[in-house]
């Protein structure tokens, strides 16, 4: 299939048809934000999916009857992608979601609203090594072809939602002041617990210390990589293929140095730092 055929532009932006629709773009420019919505921004393979798991959990209390009974994609839809339509009506307050949007794609309601949003940052290494994986599996998404072609692809932004600095650039520069927390995948790895404090005090929860456990339990890689309502296995072969490479494959800090040459670790280096040489932020992680 084509790049036509598989992606749609959207302001310059490139998006996986299967997923998205101009009509679906269009539902999420008129959303109408509630002051208690809560959003995980998210790049993509960079921790979506465990904010699916987390969010309901964090928001109730550490009730498992939504991730024991709803599949992640309804459970925590996407604000860009057409299941958000089919789903929207029977979401309680506070409503989770996710969204991979940049910044200036946001709704204008959302802008306006007092909605919260929980932006996730990976290392792109790992994103990109994730990303390699998931256009293995993903029958919607292109074939990546070797890792040197993917690697080109990733740090020229022709891969769905864009460049990975964009996205990053957008969503440091915004103007939401204590309506945004950043939190990294690598620190929800290292601790997690201590990544759900954070999470449950930005949203204004008080969680026993007996529910952070638990929550922490049932958000684990290995729980999760078992749980059919979050581990995409309900999805048809064709769409996502888990025996071609699983989606929660995992879950782990570093797995780039598994795959990347030296050559490729220079290149890749240089370009994200020439990329945010001009920014005020600095990365998490090392680069060097
Ligand atoms: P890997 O491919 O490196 O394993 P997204 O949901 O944004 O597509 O991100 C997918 C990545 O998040 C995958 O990374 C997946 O394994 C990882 N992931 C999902 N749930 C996780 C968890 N509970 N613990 C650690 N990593 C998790």
């Amino acid at each position: 299939m084509s790049s036509e055929e598989i992606y749609l532009s959207y302001h310059g932006v490139l998006l996986p048809k299967e997923t998205h629709s101009l009509e679906s773009l269009r539902f999420a420019q008129d959303f109408t934000f509630k002051d208690d919505d809560v959003v995980a921004v998210v790049y993509p393979k960079s921790g979506t999916v465990w904010m699916q798991e987390i969010l309901p959990l964090v928001l109730n209390g550490g009730d498992l009857t939504p991730i024991h009974t709803v599949p992640n994609w309804d459970r925590v839809p996407w604000l860009e992608e057409k299941r958000l339509e089919v789903v929207v009506d029977k979401l309680a307050s506070p409503r989770p979601m996710v969204s991979h949007l940049p910044y200036h794609l946001m709704p204008p309601s959302f802008l306006t609203s007092k909605a919260k949003v929980i932006y996730v940052m990976r290392n792109p290494r790992d994103v990109m090594v994730s990303s390699y994986f998931f256009h293995q599996m993903a029958g919607f998404l292109p074939d990546p072809g070797t890792f040197d072609e993917f690697m080109n692809s990733f740090l020229e932004g022709k891969v769905m939602f864009g460049k990975w600095t964009d996205h990053v650039k957008s969503w440091k520069h915004t103007e939401l002041g204590d309506r945004i927390m950043y939190i990294t995948y690598e620190e929800m790895v290292q601790d997690l617990p201590a990544a759900l404090r954070r999470m449950s005090d930005f949203l204004g929860r008080d969680l026993s210390e007996e529910t952070i456990q638990k929550i922490t339990e049932h958000c684990s890689f290995k729980t999760m990589k078992d749980n059919v309502m979050s581990n995409f296995s309900l999805v048809p072969k064709v769409y996502l293929d888990n025996d071609k490479s699983p989606f929660l494959r995992k879950g782990v800090i570093g797995d780039w140095k598994n795959h990347f040459s030296s050559e490729q670790l220079a290149k890749f280096t240089s370009v994200i730092d020439k990329d945010l040489e001009k920014e005020s932020f600095t990365l998490p992680w090392s680069l060097d």
